[in-house]
C-alpha cells in the first residue's frame, strides 16, 4: 500500500526547494502519481493477468481522448478498524469524475479492483453519490465500472449504509438520466444491486460475476456445488436469469458497447434522443420483403431479417439477444431517428408470449418510454403460451406487465402485423385499442381470435360431432373461418388497422410515419405512479 498523504508533504516539503510554489506543485504531482497507481504496480499487474484492465484504463478506453475530469482523486477511507489507519489509498478504490462521449456530457465511476479488491467503503460510496448527484442535476447518464468484492468487510455497517445510500440514487435517478452498468470482474453481495436498478448491464465473458452469495456460502447453505461462471457468469445472466442485457468478450468490447448504446439515447428524459445523419434514403424500397413471410403459416421465418432489411445501413443493436429469444428488443434508426424495436420471433417457439418474454419486452417498453424513445412493433404472435408451468409461473402477471407498459406508454407507438395477431395476444401487442398511433399491416396478416382449427374445434363442436364425414366438413367450415378472418381485412375495415401495406414499401411508410409522429403530444392523468402487476 502507497503511505498516507501527510508522509508525502513532508518529504518533498524538506525536498530543497527554494520557494514555496515549486514544493506545492511536487506535492500535487507526487500526490497525483501516487493515487494513479491505485492498489501500486502489482496489484496493477495481478489485474492484467486476470485478463482485466485497470479502472483508469477502462475510462481511458471509454471516454472522448482527454475529456475526462476527475472529483475525489485524494479522498480515502476513515476507518480505522482491523488495521486500516495504516492502510489509506488516495481515491479509496474508486474513480469517479465525468468527460465526453461522442461530445456528450456522462458522469462515471470506475471500481479499482486493486484497492481492496474494489469493496465498498463508506468514503467510496460518497464519491459514488456525489457523482450521480451532479448527473441527474445536470441531465447526463451514469455509467458504473463494476469491479468489486462488495461491501468492505473491516467497514460493517458504513459500507452497508453507502450501498443503501447509492441504491436509493439508482432509484430516484431511474426515468432521469440513462443509466448503464458494466461488470468487469466479480460483483458480489451489494455490488449487484446496484447494476441490477441501473437501466441496462453488459458483461463480460470470462471475467465478470455476478451473485448476492458466492459458491462457499451456497455449499454451506444448500450443500449445492457450483462454480462461480456457473452460478453468476455472463452466460447465466444474458441467457437464463435475464439479469443483464449484453455478453461481451472483455473489457474492451464492453466500453465499445456502452458507446454504441448511448448513441441511441437521450442524455436525460426531457431530451430527443439524437439524430443521426444517414446515407441511407428514407424511401429506399426492399422488394425481398414481398417474399419474407412463407406461403406456409407454420413455417418460421428470421423476424430480425425484416428489422435489419428496414432499419438504416441495416443496424440493429439487440438487447438481451440470448434471453427469452421469442421477443426480439433492440435499438435501430429510421431516418436517423432512433427507434425502439419489439418484434416476436416466429423463429423461436413460434413467437409465442410467455411469462419471460413479456417481463423482457415490458421492461424494454417502459424504458423507450421514459426516455422518449418511439416504439416500432412487428407482430406474428400464434397466443400465449399454454400449460400448467406457465399458468403456476404467473403469466397472468407477466402478459399483464407487457400489456400495462404498451397502455401506459405516450412515445409515438406504431404496430407492423407481418402475419399472425392472434387472440389476447393482439390487444396486448401495441393494438390501436391501447393507444398506438398507427398501425399497419402486411397482405400476409392474420388477425382473429385463435387459429381456425381451434376456432371451428369450438364452435361447431355439436355440428361436426353430428357430421356423417366429419373430416370433409371440418375442412370446409376452417376454410370458411380462414377466409373471414386469417387476413388484414376485417381489421382493416374497422379501422383497427390504418393501411395495409406491400412489404416492399415498410421503410418508406415506417420513417415517414416516425417522421409524423416527432412532435406527439400524449399524456397520462396525473398520478403519484401506477401499479404494473409485479
Ligand atoms: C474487503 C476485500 C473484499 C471485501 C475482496 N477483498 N473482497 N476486502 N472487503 N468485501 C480483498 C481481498 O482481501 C484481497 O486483498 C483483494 O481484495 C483481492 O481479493 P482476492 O480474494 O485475492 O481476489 P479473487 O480471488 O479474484 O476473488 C475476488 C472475490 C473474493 C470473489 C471478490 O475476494 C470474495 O469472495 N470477496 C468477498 C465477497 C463478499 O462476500 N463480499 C461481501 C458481500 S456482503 P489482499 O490484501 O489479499 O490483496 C455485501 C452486503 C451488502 O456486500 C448488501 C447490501 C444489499
Amino acid at each position: 500500500m502507497a503511505d498516507d498523504s501527510g508522509q508525502h508533504e513532508a518529504q518533498v516539503e524538506t525536498s530543497g526547494q527554494d520557494t514555496a510554489t515549486p514544493s506545492k506543485m511536487a506535492v500535487l504531482e507526487a500526490r497525483n502519481a501516487e493515487a494513479s497507481l491505485g492498489g501500486g504496480v502489482a496489484a496493477i499487474a495481478k489485474q492484467h493477468a486476470r485478463g482485466k484492465l485497470t479502472a483508469r484504463e477502462r475510462i481511458d478506453a471509454l471516454l472522448d481522448p482527454g475529456t475526462f475530469r476527475e472529483l475525489d482523486r485524494f479522498v480515502v477511507h476513515d476507518c480505522d478498524d482491523f488495521g486500516m489507519g495504516d492502510k489509506k489509498v488516495p481515491g479509496d478504490g474508486v474513480v469517479t469524475g465525468y468527460g465526453r462521449i461522442d461530445g456528450r456530457l456522462v458522469y462515471l465511476f470506475a471500481q479499482d479492483f486493486t484497492v481492496f479488491g474494489g469493496s465498498l467503503s463508506g468514503a467510496y460510496a460518497r464519491k459514488i453519490c456525489k457523482i450521480m448527484d451532479m448527473a441527474v442535476k445536470n441531465g447526463a447518464p451514469v455509467l458504473g465500472l463494476n469491479d468489486s468484492g462488495g461491501a468492505r468487510i473491516q467497514e460493517g455497517v458504513v459500507s452497508l449504509g453507502g450501498y443503501a445510500d447509492i441504491f436509493l440514487r439508482n432509484t430516484l435517478a431511474s426515468g432521469v438520466v440513462p443509466q448503464l452498468s458494466a461488470i468487469l470482474g466479480p460483483c458480489a453481495g451489494g455490488a449487484v444491486y446496484s447494476p441490477a436498478l441501473t437501466d441496462f448491464i453488459v458483461m463480460t465473458e470470462k471475467t465478470a460475476f455476478m451473485f448476492v452469495t458466492g459458491p462457499d456460502v451456497i455449499k454451506a447453505v444448500t450443500h449445492e456445488e457450483v462454480t462461480k461462471a456457473e452460478l453468476g457468469g455472463a452466460e447465466v445472466h444474458t441467457s437464463v436469469s435475464g439479469v443483464a442485457h449484453f455478453q461481451v468478450a472483455d473489457d474492451l468490447a464492453a466500453l465499445a458497447l456502452l458507446r454504441e448504446l448511448l448513441s441511441y439515447l437521450p442524455n436525460n428524459n426531457l431530451e430527443a434522443p439524437p439524430q443521426v445523419a444517414t446515407e441511407d434514403p428514407v424511401d429506399r424500397v426492399v422488394p425481398a420483403l414481398d417474399e419474407l413471410v412463407p406461403a406456409n403459416p407454420n413455417k418460421p421465418y428470421d423476424v430480425k431479417d425484416l428489422v435489419e432489411a428496414v432499419a438504416d445501413e441495416g443496424r440493429f443493436l439487440e438487447v438481451q439477444p440470448e434471453y427469452a429469444a421469442n421477443i426480439v428488443t433492440g435499438f435501430c434508426r429510421l431516418g436517423g431517428r432512433s427507434v425502439g424495436v419489439i418484434a416476436n420471433q416466429p423463429a423461436h417457439l413460434a413467437g409465442v408470449l410467455d411469462s419471460d418474454s413479456s417481463l423482457k419486452g415490458a421492461r424494454f417498453v417502459r424504458f423507450c418510454d421514459a426516455f422518449n424513445i418511439p416504439l416500432w412493433v412487428i407482430e406474428d404472435v400464434p397466443g400465449f403460451l399454454p400449460g400448467v408451468a406457465q399458468e403456476h409461473g404467473g403469466i397472468i402477471k407477466h402478459g399483464a406487465k407487457l400489456l400495462f407498459a404498451f397502455c401506459e406508454a405516450t412515445v409515438p407507438k406504431v404496430t407492423l402485423i407481418s402475419r399472425k395477431a392472434y387472440g389476447g395476444a393482439y390487444c396486448v401487442m401495441n393494438s390501436k385499442h391501447i393507444r398506438a398511433d398507427l398501425n399497419f399491416a402486411w397482405p400476409t396478416a392474420e388477425i382473429a381470435v385463435m387459429g381456425a382449427e381451434g376456432a371451428v374445434n369450438i364452435i361447431f363442436r355439436r355440428e361436426l360431432a353430428a357430421a356423417d364425414d366429419v373430416a370433409g366438413r371440418r375442412s370446409e367450415l376452417v376454410a370458411d373461418y380462414e377466409g373471414r378472418f386469417a387476413n388484414p381485412y376485417r381489421a382493416a375495415e374497422l379501422g383497427y388497422i390504418d393501411e395495409v401495406l406491400r412489404p416492399r414499401d415498410t421503410r418508406a411508410r415506417l420513417c415517414e410515419a416516425f417522421e409524423s409522429l416527432a412532435n406527439k403530444r400524449d399524456r397520462n392523468p396525473p398520478k403519484k405512479h401506477g401499479n404494473i402487476p409485479l
